[in-house]
């Protein structure tokens, strides 16, 4: 085939006509996909409520108590939980069948009955509380004994680092023949 020079000229003004035409037409339907994609977004993170900004301040403070005890707990171990321990070995022991000293012992306590181990007198706050030690109820309590449960007879002045207690509690778990599932 031949072409004189004017169809050839034709030929390629034809052709990238084609093309620009082409990819406008191509960039229109990307930007009305993407358009569409940001709208369905919008409409799954839009929160129910017709109060938004109610919605949204309520946010931090939920994404703050899910980076609760059953994170801290689970970002440390029972090793770092025996040196804490020192502070509550002056009163407890913590060994199977150990004494109970100033405190009773602690074996097995996580999961166990509050005030119950056999042989020691407990206060009346702490007896009459019937209780179960799990995990939330310990942190709350090794926190600042005198004030979560007000009586006990626990001279101890808490401890208050958050992944202090944690370690603490993985250490205390472990602490039984059989230890409580983590939270
Ligand atoms: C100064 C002594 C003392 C220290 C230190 C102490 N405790 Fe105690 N603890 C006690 C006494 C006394 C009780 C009994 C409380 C009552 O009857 O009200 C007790 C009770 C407890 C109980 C409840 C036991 C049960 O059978 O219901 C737990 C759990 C406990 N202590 C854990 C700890 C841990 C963990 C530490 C260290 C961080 C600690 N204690 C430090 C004296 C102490």
């Amino acid at each position: 085939m031949h072409f004189t020079l004017f169809q050839k000229i034709g030929l390629s003004i034809l052709i990238f006509a084609w093309l620009i035409f082409g990819s406008m037409m191509l960039s229109d339907i990307l930007i009305k996909v993407d358009n569409s994609n940001i709208d369905a977004l919008r409409l799954v993170s839009l929160p129910p409520s017709d109060d938004v900004s109610v919605e949204q301040e309520a946010e931090p403070e939920a994404a703050a108590q899910s980076a609760g005890l059953d994170v801290l707990m689970a970002s440390t171990d029972a090793a770092a939980g025996k040196s804490v321990f020192k502070n509550c070995k002056a009163c407890h022991s913590i060994d199977k069948g150990g004494k109970n000293k100033i405190g009773p012992n602690l074996w097995n306590i996580v999961g166990k009955a509050q005030a119950s181990t056999d042989g020691f007198k407990y206060s009346d706050a702490l007896s009459s509380r019937g209780g179960t030690w799990s995990f939330e109820e310990l942190n709350g309590f090794l926190t600042k004994p005198s004030e979560y449960i007000s009586g006990t007879k626990m001279k101890y002045k808490g401890i208050k680092k958050d992944g202090a207690r944690a370690a603490l509690l993985m250490y205390l778990r472990a602490q039984s023949d059989n230890p409580l599932a983590l939270p």
